[in-house]
């Protein structure tokens, strides 16, 4: 479904670099893709990266007047949503209904008939916290497609799950869900 439109949110881990490569694979499907990310991911990746590959304005601030109240729209806006790469600390914001940032407030806006990924990307002791079991369960629940992680050496030098899956992987993901 080429001219679908995707909102791709970031969250504050290494992987971020590898969901830059999604998102030019989208772009170049011909996707309208739109950024989203927090204030940590914007710690990994700058602005001017994600504003360059999609040709659109980064949304990381609710209160920044010009997009202030676009975040419904956007939640209108989009055919399908992913965060990628998701930390242990946006699964249990989401799971937990918290809406204090752009990207879990824009969560709390999704209507639940449009397609929500999310890529998980942690090390593996996080990832096998009852806390983060428990707000992945939460999450499937509502319907929510909580994608698989790889197994591997981890950026912190541990090896095990956790791993964000690779761009290719994650961009089939994508187009199994749009049915493109
Ligand atoms: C170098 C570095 C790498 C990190 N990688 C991850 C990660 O892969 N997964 C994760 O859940 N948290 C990771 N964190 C911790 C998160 O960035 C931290 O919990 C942050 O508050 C998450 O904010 P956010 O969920 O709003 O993006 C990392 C932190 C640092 C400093």
């Amino acid at each position: 479904m080429s001219g679908s439109n995707i909102l791709f949110q970031l969250t504050g881990s290494i992987a971020c670099y590898k969901a830059c490569s999604v998102i030019s694979k989208l772009v170049q499907d011909g996707f309208t893709v739109k950024t989203a990310a927090t204030e940590s991911a914007l710690r990994f990746i700058g602005p001017a990266t994600l504003e360059g590959l999609t040709r659109e304005p980064v949304y990381a601030d609710l209160f920044e007047g010009r997009k202030a109240l676009e975040h419904v729209e956007l939640t209108q806006w989009y055919d399908l949503a992913i965060v990628c790469p998701a930390t242990a600390n946006i699964l249990g914001k989401f799971a937990g209904g918290i809406g204090d940032d752009c990207v879990s407030t824009l969560f709390l806006a999704h209507d639940f008939k449009k397609p929500f990924l999310i890529a998980p990307a942690m090390n593996s002791r996080m990832l096998a916290h009852p806390a983060v079991q428990r707000s992945i369960s939460v999450l499937k629940g509502w319907g929510v497609s909580v994608l698989g992680t790889g197994t591997g050496r981890q950026a912190c030098g541990d090896s095990g799950p956790g791993r964000m899956l690779e761009p290719g992987e994650i961009h089939a993901a994508i187009l199994k869900a749009l049915k493109a």
